[in-house]
């Protein structure tokens, strides 16, 4: 059984905004598009309205946000551009790919709240390029922390209907139809010596490395840092709560004879015989991640009892899906759901 929500969705319209910016004033949360997945927006300069953020999702406290900016102008309020270096590269990164799906990890400023960065020396911005989040951050005129608008650990929401089903609690949510990019931003870390992308997205190493002119870690190059935390690094992460395998062509058609699996596939129409549910995403990498989300949730909802993934091509334009869909299913997450007992109850 789905949780009754009582989640009000209203279209991006005047009265829409008006209603947003009146529940961020309150220091209360709104949910609201961007181009890359929903966020639930707080006011980054409340710690009520940051806690309320953590107590929402379900989130560990010590796991940090991204504070969200109308612009880059807005950098230096939040992020201390003292070293050269740092400061060098952010605008350079900044002039290139703002509003966008990348978030830069930078020094924090003096004021940023330790809530809002978990404590660690960095802060984590990014400027968004969807309409209605750009006109949400000008008319408020200071920065938003904007978490994925889902539930610690599970599927990042790319339409307004997503967001309304993660949550039981009062909740406004702006309307701005689904998401373009529909996974998570890259997050580069330029405060390293060589600056190192942390999760990879829809802005690639080899883009980041063109523009700054230097080399740039990919996240599949990096050993894990326990310095850095970051909660989508975690093993279990984008989660369905249906058990979820990633399988090979051969496999996936000796599996599907168990008509009661969902099948994901790449590029490929359901065959005559199989019954069961079957999505079949574009072959092409982001026309993929621009249905995966909503498609693991459709076959999460399936009452299928496996979802069955098919494996994607093994080359780096692929390497942010790859990354969400090793997340999503990796075995770790079958213990942690049965643990939860009936997890779909949270959705
Ligand atoms: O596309 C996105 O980035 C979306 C939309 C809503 O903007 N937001 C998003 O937020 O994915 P969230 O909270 O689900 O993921 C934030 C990620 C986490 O992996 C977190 O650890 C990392 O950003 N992060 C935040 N601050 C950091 C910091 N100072 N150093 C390293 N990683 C950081
Ligand atoms: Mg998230």
């Amino acid at each position: 059984m789905l949780a009754p929500s009582v989640a009000k969705v209203l279209p991006a319209d005047d009265n829409g905004f008006d209603q947003a910016l009146n529940e961020l004033r309150v220091e209360r949360t709104v949910a609201f598009p961007t181009e890359t997945v929903y966020g639930l927006g707080a006011d980054a300069s409340s710690a009520r309205a940051v806690a309320r953020v953590f107590e929402l999702k379900g989130r560990p406290r010590d796991h940090p946000l991204i504070v969200h900016l109308g612009s880059a102008e807005w950098l230096a309020g939040y992020a201390d551009l003292s070293s050269e270096r740092v400061s060098v590269r952010a605008l350079a990164l900044a002039a290139e790919f703002w509003p966008g799906p990348l978030t830069l990890v930078l020094p924090a400023a003096a004021g940023v709240m330790t809530t809002v960065t978990g404590g660690q020396p960095t802060v984590a911005v990014r400027v968004p390029a969807h309409p209605v989040a750009l006109r949400l951050l000008t008319e408020f005129g200071r920065a938003l922390v904007a978490p994925s608008a889902n539930r610690f650990g599970r599927v990042s929401p790319t339409e307004a209907s997503h967001v309304v089903r993660e949550f039981s609690e009062p909740l406004l949510v702006l309307d701005g139809g689904d998401c373009r990019v529909g996974i998570e931003s890259t997050i580069v870390d330029l405060t390293a010596e060589v600056p190192r992308v942390l999760r990879p997205g829809a802005v690639s190493a080899v883009e980041l490395a063109r523009v700054l002119g230097e080399h740039v870690v990919a996240a599949a190059q990096r050993s894990e840092s326990p310095a850095v935390r970051v909660p989508g690094g975690l093993a279990r992460h984008y989660a369905p709560t249906t058990r979820t395998s990633l399988i090979d062509g051969a496999g996936l058609r000796e599996a599907a004879k168990r008509q009661e699996v969902a099948v994901l596939a790449v590029g490929e129409l359901k065959p005559s015989w199989f019954s069961g549910h079957w999505i079949s995403l574009p072959s092409d990498p982001e026309a993929y991640a621009h249905g995966l989300y909503a498609a693991l949730r459709a076959l999460d909802d399936s009452g299928a009892t496996e979802i069955l993934v098919s494996e994607v091509p093994d080359e780096s334009a692929w390497e942010a899906v790859r990354d969400r869909l090793s997340r999503a299913t990796n075995s770790a997450h079958v213990e942690m759901t049965a643990a939860a007992g009936d997890a779909r109850s949270e959705r």
